[in-house]
């Protein structure tokens, strides 16, 4: 039994590399992977690859959109998602970091 039997993982960017071997990994631990990337011919190739227990979803980890969609594919094929590997990580800095974090913001008096 696999480390990740019956489980349902996410991964961005699995067309290639990093991605593709950790898509490849949770498949042989027993998991279900639904990769993404923006690569289509070689995401299609990976699931192929893969077979049954994998599906592959074009997808810009940029677009909140798009996850939306990628959940909605993930359950309509395999009922749900336990596992986010969030392996592509967008290319440019997120805004978020700035902004200035103040003790208020923190909760503090
Ligand atoms: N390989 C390493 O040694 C290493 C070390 C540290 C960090 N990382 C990070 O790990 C991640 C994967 O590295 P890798 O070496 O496998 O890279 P890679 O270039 O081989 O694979 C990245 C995949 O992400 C896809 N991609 C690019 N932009 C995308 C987007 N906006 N939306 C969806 N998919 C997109 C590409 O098409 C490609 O298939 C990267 O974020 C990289 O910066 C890698």
């Amino acid at each position: 039994m696999g480390r990740v039997s019956g489980e349902v993982a996410i991964v961005t960017g699995g067309a290639s590399g990093v991605g593709k071997d950790d898509a490849i990994l949770l498949v042989k631990e027993g998991a279900k992977v639904v990769l993404t990337d923006l690569n289509e011919k070689d995401g299609n190739a990976v699931a192929a690859q893969i077979g049954e227990n994998a599906l592959f979803v074009k997808h810009d980890i940029s677009s909140e959109d798009g996850w939306k969609e990628v959940i909605a594919r993930t359950e309509e094929k395999f009922g749900g998602v336990d596992i986010l590997v969030n392996n592509q990580r967008p290319a440019k800095e997120l805004k978020l970091r700035r902004f200035p974090i103040t003790p208020l913001q923190l909760g503090q008096e």
